[in-house]
């Protein structure tokens, strides 16, 4: 039977302003930097204003998908947003990124949470949707995977913050990634490694069963995707992992590589196939941190951004992984000229325009985000920069939201 092409079209990365350098942290916390740099495999991390959540970066995300790809807002079907940082229990993220960006009123609107997972549900239920388009029809979804990661100061998951969102354009134009259409491979299991009590601003963890858990499932996924697929670990021109830490990563493809190995005896060595197959796509998420339901996906938007024309073509494999647990592996093919996009994909821009913190300010900029968190007070907050959407403080327990002039501007010019 004849199989629709499905996956991603278009993909923005919105990156917040701020940012603290992992040595300022080590200096604080009295460790040796080598640890965070080498041992953890960060760089810098984001630190989101107390004007940014993520809905603010969700949407902040979608508008310069809209504003840098020829697509029109028109055109979408369904909006998913996939967090674990949601502000508010029954409103969904979704509706209010669908209200800001002025989307069509005939279209499904929900939030997805199971911890880092919840990007790729995004990505897979609307692949399956644009798939079943009636015949000579088209479905796009909008997949918006946004959060804040966020563990006490000074623990060890404090050098792995980071925030940011992912915006991807999904439908039967996959003009940046096709994903392969073979029977799904999924793990999950009831596991208590990384949690949020709804109480709490930060999460807890346990570091040792969250790292033992996450190798698992990839054992578990990689095995079922080698199985339905017939693709083994060398078919693969690049291989992408879910990225709490960038060292995680080199773990996930140490553990492929050695299964490998045992197979064959004439491997290149790992330094140098890790350096070629997933290090091109860590840039990215070594200055922003992790982004939890976005990790996965900053790695791609960063190897399209890093590799470019070197890119196009490639056969990728992709394992996401959410605490709790569930996970996937699943691969496909960036498109032919996935790299004349390059340009669109805001990590560039993003990073260049951001503005160091020192460590107090790191503190100052925390205590008051955390503060709003659980503030139903009106305050109104100056947003100040050049934010496309700014959370400008809470009245009569409502959120208030500010999109920009210029985002608005640039919204009827892309109507126009
Ligand atoms: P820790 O226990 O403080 O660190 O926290 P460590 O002692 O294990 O050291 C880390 C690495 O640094 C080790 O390397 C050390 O040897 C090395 P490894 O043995 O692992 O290769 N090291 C040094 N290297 C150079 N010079 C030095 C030095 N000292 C030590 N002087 C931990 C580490 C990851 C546990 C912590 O950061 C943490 O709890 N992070 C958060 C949890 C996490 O990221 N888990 C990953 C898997 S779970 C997941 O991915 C899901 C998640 O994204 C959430 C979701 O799904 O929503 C987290």
């Amino acid at each position: 039977m004849f199989e629709r092409a499905v996956g991603i079209e278009a993909i923005h990365v919105h990156v917040p302003k701020h940012f603290l350098d992992l040595r300022a942290l080590a200096s604080a916390n009295d460790v040796d930097e080598a640890k965070y740099l080498e041992g953890l495999g960060g760089r810098r991390m984001a630190v989101p204003a107390p004007h940014e959540d993520s809905v603010t970066m969700a949407a902040s995300a979608a508008m310069g998908l809209f504003e840098h790809y020829d697509v029109s807002p028109e055109d979408i079907g369904m909006v998913i947003v996939g967090s674990e940082s949601e502000v508010d229990g029954s409103k969904a993220t979704a509706a209010w990124v669908h209200g800001m960006l002025h989307l069509p009123t005939r279209c499904r609107t929900f939030d997805v949470k199971h911890a880092c997972y919840s990007g790729t549900a995004g990505l897979r239920l609307a692949s399956t949707w644009c798939r079943a388009a009636s015949p000579g029809g088209t479905n796009k979804a909008l997949v918006i995977a946004t959060d804040i990661a966020r563990y006490e100061v000074g623990s060890p998951g404090e050098p792995t913050q980071g925030a940011g969102a992912v915006a991807m354009l999904v439908s039967d134009t996959p003009r940046l990634l096709a994903l392969d259409p073979y029977p799904e491979a999924l793990f999950t299991e009831d596991v208590m490694d990384f949690w949020r009590p709804t109480y709490r601003s930060s999460a807890l963890v346990d570091g040792k069963t969250s790292i033992d858990s996450y190798l698992k499932a990839l054992a578990h996924t990689f095995a079922e995707h080698e199985r339905v697929s017939r693709l083994g670990f060398r078919d693969y021109d690049y291989l992408l992992f879910h990225v709490p830490f960038p060292k995680m990563a080199f773990k996930a493809f140490r553990m492929l590589y050695e299964r490998d190995a045992i197979w064959r005896g004439d491997a290149p060595s790992l330094d140098a196939d890790f350096e070629r197959r997933t290090a091109p796509a860590l840039e990215a998420n070594r200055e922003l941190g992790n982004l939890y339901s976005g990790s996965l996906y900053l790695s791609l938007a960063g190897l399209l951004n890093n590799r470019g024309a070197r890119a196009e073509s490639k056969r990728v494999g992709l394992f996401s992984y959410g605490s709790g647990c569930c996970a996937e592996f699943f691969s496909g093919r960036l498109g032919p000229q996935a790299g004349s996009w390059r340009g669109r994909i805001g990590i560039g821009s993003g990073i260049s325009g951001r503005t160091e913190l020192t460590y107090r300010q790191y503190l100052e900029i925390r205590k008051a985000g955390e503060a709003l968190l659980n503030d139903s007070s009106y305050r109104l907050l100056d947003p100040g920069g050049d934010r496309r959407v700014s959370f400008m403080g809470i009245r009569r327990h409502q959120r208030i939201y500010e999109v920009s002039e210029v985002s608005k501007s640039r919204r009827k010019a892309v109507k126009a």
